[in-house]
């Protein structure tokens, strides 16, 4: 059954998010048939809170990314890897540029890959090979949405190309400099993907997301609100301020 964490701020959501991770990666003890950590990564503008006190941590010298390994849960189609509004460029600058994680072992869909569904299959199987994600950490979108799983996705979906919503383009639009250059499709990781996350992390600030957090842990589970697949996760949490909740 997913809990709903109800904080009093955004700086307490970030703390108490970026606390579990941490205390992952120093509790992490690699073994031959488990090397490393494996962390889902997302993008928006909720995790970068959490991203900095990892990084904090890390030049605290409290932790060392030696032994994780991160798979990012989606990135536009179309974009290349040097565009600003790239998944891949926010994740090396708000992220892995100020810590000391080895690049090779950092993975994001490749929205420019001549074949968008090898990269997608070749995305699960890699999931698979390092024994699948230990803790996946998300936002949400306004509609529910969670990595870039619109609603009507199947709740056995795995790694997919997904048609935007106009109500996801009209909320990254705020990104670009004009709606027309926000992409209208992503490669994603699925909700069967999400789901066999040992332990899943959502983040939520602002009433914005109020709805979407009503609808995820109130109503029953239903492919309309994507995020409510997490309702009979073992381990799932959604973490959010009083506005949200
Ligand atoms: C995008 C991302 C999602 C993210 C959502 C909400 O659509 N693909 O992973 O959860 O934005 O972003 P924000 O945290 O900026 O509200």
């Amino acid at each position: 059954m997913a809990k709903l964490i109800s904080l009093e701020n955004e700086n307490n959501v970030y703390e108490y998010a970026s606390n579990i991770i941490i205390d992952a990666i120093k509790n992490f003890t690699p073994t031959p048939q488990k090397p490393y950590l494996v962390l889902g990564l997302p993008t928006g503008s909720t995790p970068i809170g959490v991203y900095k006190k990892i990084i904090e941590a890390y030049k605290n010298n409290e932790i060392s990314f030696d032994n994780v390994v991160t798979f990012n849960m989606d990135e536009y189609i179309g974009l290349d890897d040097n565009h600003l509004q790239s998944y891949h460029y926010f994740m090396y600058d708000n992220f892995f540029k100020h810590i000391d994680i080895d690049l090779s072992r950092v993975h994001i869909l490749n929205g420019m890959a001549q074949n968008l569904e090898k990269e997608c299959n070749d995305y699960e199987e890699k999931i698979k090979s390092f024994g699948g994600i230990d803790i996946q950490l998300g936002g949400i979108g306004q509609n529910a949405h969670i990595a870039f799983n619109e609603p009507g996705t199947s709740f056995d979906s795995l790694t997919h190309v997904q048609d935007l919503t106009q109500n996801t383009i009209d909320a990254n639009s705020r990104f670009f400099d004009d709606i027309s250059e926000v992409p209208t499709k992503a490669l994603t990781i699925g909700l069967k993907t999400i789901y066999n996350a040992k332990m899943v992390l959502i983040l939520a600030l602002g009433n914005k997301k109020a709805d979407a957090i009503h609808k995820a842990t109130n109503n029953p589970a239903s492919t309309d609100c994507p995020a409510s697949i997490l309702q009979t996760h073992p381990n799932a949490y959604f973490i959010c301020d009083k506005e949200a909740c």
